[in-house]
C-alpha cells in the first residue's frame, strides 16, 4: 500500500501526532492503513472528528456507527464472526492468502487469518487481546504467535527478509526505541523455541496491505476446521475463559 503522508498526518492530525510518542505514531500508521482497506468498517465509521472523543485504542465496533450491525446467528461460528464482526478481514485474508501461497504450515496460515481480528474490540496492546480471545479453540502455538507479533513488528530479522521498522522509518524520518514492554516481549520472544510461530505472521503482514484486493474465506473453511475448535453452543455461549470477549463482539451495545 503506498501511504500518503498528507492524509495519513490528516487522519490523525497533526497536533496529535506531535504529543505521541514513536510507537504510538506507528500503531496510528497501522490503524490508519488498516482502515483504508476496511471500506465497510470505513463507510459505518463516523468522522475522524465526531470521533474525537474515543480513545485510540477504541475498537471500531465500540465507536458510534451510522449504520446499526448486522445481526448474528444464535450459535455464531468463527466464519459467522471473521464475516460480520472482527476487524481487518480483507488484510488478514491477504496475509493468510500469502502464507499459504508461500508453503507455510497450516498453523501459521491459521494464525495470520486470525492476528487482527480483536481490533474490532480494542486495538490497543491487539496482539495480548488477540492470543486471550482465540487461546481456548487453537492449539498453543497459534495463541502464542498472534501474542507476541505485536512487538516483534517493531524489530527486524533479516533472515527471513522481515524489515518492517524500516516503513515506520520513512514515515516519521526519525530511530525510535519501542517501550520497555515491548522490548521484553520481544527479548521473550526471540529467545523461545516458538520464536518462528511469531515472526511468521509479521513476515506474511508485510505483503497483506493491498488496496483492491479482495479475497474470500472460502480457501481457509478447510483449514479453520481442522485448526479452530468450534464449540457445540456457538462462540460466546460456552463458557470458555475468552467467551464474554466473543459475547461483548457480538452484541457491543449491552449496556452492562
Ligand atoms: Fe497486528
Ligand atoms: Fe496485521
Amino acid at each position: 500500500m503506498i501511504v500518503d503522508r498528507r492524509s495519513f498526518f490528516a487522519s490523525v492530525g497533526v497536533g496529535a501526532l506531535n504529543l505521541m510518542d514513536p510507537e504510538e505514531k506507528a500503531e496510528a500508521l497501522e490503524h490508519y492503513m488498516l482502515d483504508q482497506m476496511d471500506e465497510e468498517a470505513d463507510a459505518a465509521k463516523l468522522s475522524e472528528q465526531e470521533q474525537e472523543a474515543a480513545p485510540r485504542g477504541t475498537g471500531n465496533l465500540l465507536l458510534p456507527r451510522r449504520t446499526p450491525l448486522a445481526p448474528m446467528p444464535d450459535k455464531p461460528t468463527l466464519v459467522d464472526f471473521f464475516k460480520l464482526r472482527l476487524a481487518s478481514s480483507n488484510h488478514c485474508l491477504q496475509s493468510a492468502t500469502h502464507a499459504l501461497e508461500t508453503g507455510q504450515p497450516e498453523r501459521t496460515v491459521m494464525a495470520c487469518l486470525l492476528h487482527d481480528g480483536v481490533q474490532g474490540l480494542i486495538k490497543a496492546d491487539h496482539g495480548w487481546w488477540g492470543a486471550q480471545l482465540y487461546e481456548p479453540y487453537v492449539e498453543e502455538r497459534v495463541s502464542w504467535g498472534i501474542r507476541y507479533h505485536g512487538a516483534l513488528r517493531f524489530y527486524p530479522d533479516s533472515s527471513v527478509g522481515y524489515e518492517y521498522p524500516d516503513l515506520y522509518n520513512r514515515i516519521f524520518g526519525e530511530d525510535y526505541t519501542p517501550p520497555n514492554y515491548i522490548r521484553q516481549a520481544y527479548d521473550e520472544a526471540r529467545n523461545h523455541s516458538w520464536y518462528m510461530e511469531s515472526r511468521l505472521i509479521t513476515v506474511n503482514d508485510l505483503y497483506a496491505f493491498e488496496e483492491g484486493v479482495e479475497l474470500t474465506l472460502d480457501p481457509f473453511i478447510d483449514i479453520i476446521g481442522r485448526n479452530f475448535k468450534s464449540p457445540a453452543e456457538g462462540l460466546g455461549y460456552d463458557n470458555s475463559p475468552s467467551a464474554h470477549m466473543w459475547r461483548t463482539i457480538a452484541n457491543p451495545d449491552k449496556p452492562l
